[in-house]
């Protein structure tokens, strides 16, 4: 977590020049310096921007316009509809696209270069994504159902460390400040997980829910090449930079560690976008990297494929966050994740766990580096006993604020970055809460108030039962059940 934090009207004054971006339908995106500098390489950049927005699409969503109608949202805010669940089907009717009006947000300008019917389509996609977020098309989703591998786990998902508002997790535990050699780990009695960091595995507890997925990436080599270069690039932009203290003494390890994004860590009272200062430059390149977007987005679509009932609670309340305090920024075009920690040079954690996380949702964190991923860089998850094996450029999503997790040491010629995309429970509490904090919501809305707090205790369970099962996966149907 980041020491020093910028009030919004900060934010709002440094950035309102030149940094924020703000789309017709509302959504904000940060790190806009970039607007600069495509001024000046307009050519290069255009033909950049095609190239990600291709490949941004090529992942996972583009057969949503194809064949199928999104589902139905599930909100747990307590008001006004506290229903959860519901039939949540993949399928039920048709998206003609070629008949699907136009949003007035169509009239954008046509880039250069771009075909007519081309910009059409992109513009249609980009509606679409903005209702309804990641899709996994059908035929897609039947794909990955086949070749996943499952993975039995003993574990008692309702006894994990959540607090009982279920917005964050209990500070219960307190490890050794170590990173641990693989041979150390092994020794504390913990399996080797041999995983060649791309088919997907699903692992299972006992009552039949996916609680974290090796996600893998895609089948395409040229996102092993977008993984590469995002590597150099961080490598490249970090070398000159002395991060001071802010940045090195956190509790998660040794290394340089940035976050960027909207947070309600630290016992904030409100949302804010996290500042960067001195190194906004180094962040807005990262952000306006099409490779790192397009990672981005396989992270997030790769949660709306295997948990997609949490996917769209996340997306719910972030999108009334977003729509509410239109000044926060989101990080990319297209990733449910509002915040992203980059993790740099010798990225190895010692155990932990990312408290304030909200318990029942996962974050996706991507790997990447110079180093042998069987001898290092395993994420090793202590409560279900497994050092697994974490090659560069693959994907993990975990309920990292419930599980504690760690890497294994690398050697000391060797390099690990990792890319860490999550989100604080405390921005779905601001948005139940009305967008104010538990003291003020007591005093303006007393009935909202003892509502919520008469539900604390169901809240943990009910964010459980968000977790998929396989039988749901392959059947693309979606029902309510208790955890
Ligand atoms: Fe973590």
């Amino acid at each position: 977590m980041p020491n020093t934090l910028c009030a919004l009207d900060d934010f709002t004054l440094q950035t309102s020049s030149h940094l924020s971006q703000q789309t017709r339908s509302g959504r904000v995106y940060s790190a806009c310096k970039q607007v600069v500098v495509m001024a000046l390489q307009l050519p290069s950049m255009i033909l950049e921007a095609m190239k990600a927005e291709a490949a941004l699409d090529q992942d996972f969503e583009s057969e949503a316009l194809e064949s199928h109608s999104p589902p139905s949202l599930v909100d747990l805010t307590p008001s006004p509809s506290p229903e959860v669940g519901g039939p949540l089907p993949f399928a039920t009717s048709s998206f003609d696209d070629d008949k699907a009006p136009l949003s007035s947000s169509k009239k954008r300008k046509r880039p250069s270069g771009r075909h007519l019917s081309r910009h059409i389509r992109a513009m249609r996609r980009e509606d679409y994504y903005d209702t309804h977020g990641h899709q996994p098309g059908p035929k897609k989703l039947k794909k990955l159902v086949e070749k996943v591998e499952v993975e039995d786990a003993v574990i008692e998902l309702k006894e994990l460390p959540s607090t009982m508002g279920g917005y964050e997790a209990k500070r219960e535990d307190e490890w050794e400040d170590k990173v641990y050699t693989l041979e150390e780990v092994k020794g504390f009695g913990l399996d080797v997980y041999q995983w060649d960091g791309r088919r997907p595995v699903a692992f299972v507890a006992p009552n039949k829910q996916i609680f974290m997925v090796l996600a893998g990436r895609p089948d395409d080599p040229q996102y092993d090449a977008a993984t590469e270069r995002v590597y150099e690039a961080i490598t490249r932009d970090a070398r000159p930079i002395q991060f001071g203290s802010k940045y090195l003494l956190h509790r998660r390890g040794d290394y340089p560690t940035l976050d960027a994004g909207v947070s309600r860590g630290q016992g904030l009272p409100r949302p804010v976008s996290l500042d960067c200062r001195p190194h906004e430059d180094f962040v807005a390149g990262l952000f306006a990297n099409p490779d790192l977007q397009r990672m981005a987005a396989y992270a997030s679509s790769a949660f709306a494929t295997w948990a997609p009932r949490t996917y769209n609670y996340y997306k719910r309340h972030l999108d009334k966050l977003f729509t509410r305090m239109p000044h926060l920024p989101r990080i990319f075009p297209k990733c449910i994740f509002p915040a992203m920690s980059t993790n740099i040079s010798k990225a190895q954690t010692v155990r932990h766990r990312d408290l304030k996380n909200c318990p029942f949702g996962w974050c996706a964190v991507q790997s990447l580096g110079r180093f042998d991923p069987k001898q290092g860089g395993h994420l090793v998850v202590w409560e279900i006993g497994l050092a697994i094996e974490f090659p560069p450029g693959s994907t993990i999503l975990l309920p990292s604020a419930t599980l504690s997790h760690s890497n294994t040491k690398i050697a000391e010629n060797e390099e690990r970055t990792s890319l860490t995309y999550y989100c604080h429970g405390g921005l779905f509490q601001w948005v139940d809460y009305d967008f104010q904090t538990e003291q003020d919501l007591r005093t303006n809305n007393p009935m909202l108030f003892e509502k919520i707090w008469r539900d604390r205790p169901k809240r943990w369970a009910l964010g459980l039962s968000l977790f998929s099962t396989m039988e749901e996966l392959r059947s693309g149907s979606f029902d309510t059940f208790d955890a």
